[in-house]
Formats: C-alpha cells, structure tokens, sequence
C-alpha cells in the first residue's frame, strides 16, 4: 500500500470513474503530459535516406544493450526503414524543434540542409545530436495502432553538450498547464 507524509495533501481519487470514454483525443492529451526527449531515427536504404521523428524512444536494457520506439501502423516510412541492415538513432538538442519537424514533414524534403553521418553499413545520423547509436532490429512487437521497435545498440557517442529537445504536450519545450 502507498503511504504519504500526513503533510502532503494528496488529491488522488480513491476510485478511478466507470465507464469512461477513453477516446483518442482524450488519451493524446493524457499521454501528452508524460514529457519525452525526441530521436531521428534514419538509414540509407537503396540509396536513398529514409527516416522519421520520434517521441516515443526509451531505453530499454544494458545487457544486452536495447533502446526501443513505437512506429505507428499507419507509417509509409517504417516499411521501407525496417529493411536498412542498420539503423541510426539520434537524440536532438533543444535547437532542433525545426529539424524534428522537418524530419516529420514532407519526405523528399526530411534531410534537406543537414549535416549527417553515413557508416558502411547504412546508418544514418545527425553531425549536432547529443547522442547517436548505430543500431540493428531485434525484434518488432505488434501493440495496437503501433509496433514496438526493439534495436540492439551496437556502437554509441555521445557529447552531451547542450540540453536535449523535450516533446511535452504536443509542443516542444516543458509546458505549463494554463
Ligand atoms: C516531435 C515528434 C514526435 C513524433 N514521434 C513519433 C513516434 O514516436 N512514432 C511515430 O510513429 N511517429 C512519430 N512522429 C511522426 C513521424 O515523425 C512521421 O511524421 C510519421 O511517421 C508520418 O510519416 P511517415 O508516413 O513517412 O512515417 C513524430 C513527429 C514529431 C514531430
């Protein structure tokens, strides 16, 4: 059972509402309230440079090394990404709002204008991110409108020299409530 200090005043219902309407619009809001970092996740594939946004990276576990994010069902992206032999993920910077859109917008305009590395193998990441991982697919889990990505992280950088871009409440920064 969860105790609290008797000087904090706790407004928890004791009991969740019945019958609620859990409808997508309600659960984006709910969900938009957990803040999270945003990822590029990109490759070459047949020559070309595919890749999308992504708020919905974690980390995932140390041994063996595991980061995972959820692509939505409806993506046209995600076919053609999944067959790259490996794929690069990249934590944005705070300077990033535009290229996170960017990278979410139109996809013959996705890369235009940024500085990115291309390893042998075909990952693909951003020269100004705080943290790149070369990655392979471990396993994909069906989950509704979307598919949990599994990657295994086989090489990682990092320079953390800047604070990282932070998704909250569909904007990018932290948001206080109004
Ligand atoms: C900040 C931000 C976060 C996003 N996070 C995700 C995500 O976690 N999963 C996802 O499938 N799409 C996410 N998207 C949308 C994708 O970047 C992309 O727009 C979407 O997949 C549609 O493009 P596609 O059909 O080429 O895949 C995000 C977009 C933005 C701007």
């Amino acid at each position: 059972m969860t105790t609290y200090p008797a000087d904090v005043p706790t407004q928890l219902p004791t009991t969740f509402a019945t019958n609620q309407d859990l409808d997508p619009a309600q659960l984006r809001q709910a969900f938009g309230i957990f803040p999270s970092g945003v990822v590029a996740v990109a490759a070459e594939v047949a020559g070309s440079y595919v890749g999308l946004a992504a708020s919905s990276f974690t980390s995932v576990s140390l041994d063996p090394p595991l980061v995972s994010f959820s692509v939505a069902n409806t993506s046209k992206t995600w076919p053609d990404l999944r067959r790259a032999s490996h794929l690069g993920v990249t934590v944005l910077a705070d300077h990033h709002g535009s290229v996170a859109r960017q990278l979410a917008g139109r996809v013959d305009q996705r890369f235009d204008g940024l500085d990115l590395t291309v390893t042998s193998e075909g990952a693909v990441t951003l020269d100004e991110g705080l943290a790149t991982f070369d990655t392979t697919i471990y396993r994909e889990l069906e989950a509704g409108d979307h598919t949990i990505v599994l990657l295994r992280l086989h090489a990682v950088q990092h320079v953390d020299h800047s604070l990282p871009l932070v998704f909250h409440r569909s904007k990018f920064g932290l948001q206080r409530p109004s």
